[in-house]
């Protein structure tokens, strides 16, 4: 053949595959709905935060997984890596099914001094503890079929091994008896286990991780119970020199909007048991939004918690108008306490880490305070981030719209005293009769100085009103962008300054 007719071929045969190789690289995260800002699987089907350790510079995020469907599946763990808690990198999955059943939720610790005895040459072993879900106990109407089992690593997360004694606490007889939650506990040098049985959490104990002493139960006449609890997470906060524990627990159905939500507990834990040590006439929700779900924090990080979700509900996870992935997580948040009317809450903020993620930023503080009403073109700001701080809060509402009459509202309602967030006309809304309900939260105070921080995404938003103190997060699916928004108070409302900032992808 001639030969510049096969250099011709050539070429065109390296430029083609390149142009392919663009393609697929620019539809993965650039699809409708994508976030931008968030976590989400480069594809198929994904739930709950697992596994979250800081180790050696890296945040690993490890999720419910599966890998062959955009619906629930037989549970692997995916993982990401960050180093900023912002920009995630997708890595190999790092546990597959296996005989003794699914992978479903759990935690992972370092064994900093190798007490399961899994180090090898001095390397320091990271242990994932987990639920194996046995699929055919399930079928056969056993109560046994969920157990907790060990994984390790010794590259620092990168590859996994089972390990040989699995499972490592076999089940009592409970049908709900899963997601554990695994700390050192130094005072008295042994490992915690906060673990999810059905209507209560119970405390276990172990010198090794690898046996496992029952400590005591909390909850069962404590809380939210509509559903069976999942997800626990058992971590200290300080508030003015005095140590809390805080309790979370996710709970499905029975959230304060309706399907699944993540409520918690503040009071003191000795190693053995944990009593609450507030008031707790309401129930305590760490997310008052329809779409935060068994978040946890990571592990490892001392005295700085940080904060992960779901950002989606069981009632409609599985049927959201996305075709290649499915669900995404919330922002990392950090998590501290807030003492308001002799009782304390927990208080969420977007961890700092995103302000790099600014790419421009408006002043809208004169503009906001001299007028009742402002429409702003974000057509260029399409991910942003909305700061306002008030002097006083009557009522106020903020619009976001599209060309297409798509719109999500967002406000304080003077009446009921609530935030809410109205996405009945967001988008596409019809896929569950569960998705346009009007969502609210009540407002815990009005005595603090009361910032409110926003972030919307691609299909997202989420609200930090009064510092963190009530937060709500809410997806929505809308095909074209908001391109407008309006910011709308009454004369009872005072903003002391108004920031908004547009937001790069981190993709
Ligand atoms: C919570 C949950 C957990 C379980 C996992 C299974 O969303 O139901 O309790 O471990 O999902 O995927």
């Amino acid at each position: 053949m001639d030969i510049k007719k096969t250099l011709f071929i050539g070429l065109t045969l390296l430029i083609t595959l390149n142009l392919n190789a663009q393609n697929l690289m620019d539809s993965v995260y650039n699809e409708p709905y994508r976030p931008q800002l968030h976590f989400s699987a480069k594809e198929k089907w994904m739930n709950d935060p697992n596994g979250m350790v800081y180790y050696n510079g890296l945040y690993h995020l490890f999720f419910q997984y599966y890998p062959n469907g955009i619906t629930w599946g037989p549970m692997h763990w995916g993982h990401a890596t960050s180093n900023d808690l912002v920009h995630w990198q997708q890595q190999q999955i790092a546990l597959f099914p296996d005989s003794l059943g699914y992978i479903f939720s759990g935690s992972a610790v370092v064994d900093k001094h190798n007490t399961t005895g899994l180090g090898k040459n001095g390397q320091v072993p990271l242990v994932a503890i987990f639920t194996h879900h046995d699929p055919i106990g399930e079928k056969a109407g056993t109560n046994t079929f969920q157990y907790q089992s060990l994984a390790y690593s010794l590259d620092e997360g990168k590859t996994w091994e089972k390990y040989s004694g699995n499972p490592v606490l076999k089940n009592p007889g409970i049908r709900d008896f899963r997601d554990p939650s695994v700390q050192w506990y130094a005072p008295q040098k042994k490992w915690v286990m906060t673990l999810a049985t059905k209507d209560r959490v119970t405390f276990y104990s172990s010198p090794n991780l690898k046996e496992w002493r029952k400590e005591s139960e909390f909850g069962s006449n404590i809380g939210a119970h509509l559903g069976v609890w999942e997800c626990p997470n058992l971590f200290k906060l300080k508030l003015k020199e005095k140590t809390y524990w805080v309790l979370m627990v996710s709970v499905n159905p029975g959230g304060p909007n309706g399907g699944s939500a993540t409520q918690y507990f503040i009071g003191d834990f000795n190693g053995t048991e944990f009593k609450t040590s507030v008031p707790n006439p309401v129930t305590k929700w760490a997310d008052y939004g329809p779409d935060d779900y068994a978040g946890v924090t990571w592990s490892n990080t001392g005295n700085r918690k940080i904060f992960l979700g779901w950002m989606t509900n069981w009632t409609y996870a599985q049927q959201v108008p996305t075709e290649k992935w499915r669900s995404a997580m919330t922002v990392p948040r950090e998590l501290k306490l807030m003492e308001v009317n002799n009782d304390v809450f927990l208080r969420s903020t977007p961890v700092k880490e995103l302000k790099d993620l600014e790419a421009s930023n408006r002043n809208l503080t004169g503009t906001i305070q001299s007028t009742n009403a402002i429409t702003l073109d974000i057509s260029n700001k399409l991910l942003f981030k909305l700061n306002i701080d008030f002097d006083k809060i009557g009522e106020f509402t903020l619009v976001m719209e599209n060309n297409n009459g798509n719109k999500l509202e967002i406000g304080y309602d003077s009446n009921t005293k609530a935030y809410y967030i109205n996405r009945s006309k967001s988008g596409i809304v019809d896929f569950n009769p569960e998705f346009p309900k009007l969502i609210s939260a009540p407002r815990l105070t009005s005595t603090v100085v009361t910032r409110l921080e926003l972030i919307l995404d691609a299909s997202s938003v989420e609200v930090f009103a009064d510092n963190g103190l009530t937060v709500l997060t809410s997806t929505y699916f809308t095909k074209n962008p908001f391109n407008k928004l309006t910011i709308k108070k009454n004369k009872n409302t005072a903003v002391k300054t108004a920031k908004i900032a547009g937001l790069k992808s981190i993709w």
